[in-house]
């Protein structure tokens, strides 16, 4: 069973920050008291198509540690196929971005799109889920948004 990484008011995570939380801009947030760091918000398509820029945004080394992997999409094959993936890549956390408003992520029905449709939020949150055992979520519900 693979432990959840701590969650107390000791122990501050460096939320996920789009553009900024590359594996240098963590390990500097580490040095200076960040329990857990969470990477940029990666695409679950874009991971299983086998982008560069994806393989970028997943770099870490073993100070990168506990780091949870942030994703984005809104199909729910394709994020669980996308979670176990990198849990076989050995990544142990998981997030699925609900709160992105930027319109390039939100028309495809992800972001803070997905819990306008309750029933595929539903559906993504579990398959997300499957192969990691859980899957954490921060959700915003931007009226912009909406499909
Ligand atoms: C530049 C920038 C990029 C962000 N990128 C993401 C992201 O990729 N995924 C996400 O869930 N939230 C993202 N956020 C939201 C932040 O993680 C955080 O929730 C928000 O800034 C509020 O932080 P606060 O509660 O400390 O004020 C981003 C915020 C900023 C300012």
């Amino acid at each position: 069973m693979v432990h959840p990484p701590p969650i107390s008011a000791l122990q501050p995570w460096l939320a996920p920050l789009a553009g900024y939380s590359n594996l240098p801009f963590r390990l500097l947030c580490r040095e200076h008291g960040c329990a857990v760091a969470v990477t940029e918000m990666v695409s679950a398509k874009g991971l299983l198509l086998g982008s560069s820029g994806t393989a970028d945004l997943l770099a870490t080394c073993p100070e990168d540690h506990p780091l949870v992997v942030q994703l984005f999409g809104a199909e729910p094959e394709v994020l669980g196929k996308a979670t176990a993936r990198l849990r076989q890549q050995g990544f142990l956390w998981f997030d699925l971005n609900a709160g992105c408003a930027v319109p390039k992520v939100t028309k495809t029905g992800a972001g803070a799109a997905l819990p306008w449709t309750q029933s595929s939020s539903l559906s993504c949150f579990s398959a997300a889920s499957a192969p990691a055992g859980s899957c954490i979520t921060r959700q915003a519900t931007y009226s912009d948004a909406r499909p």
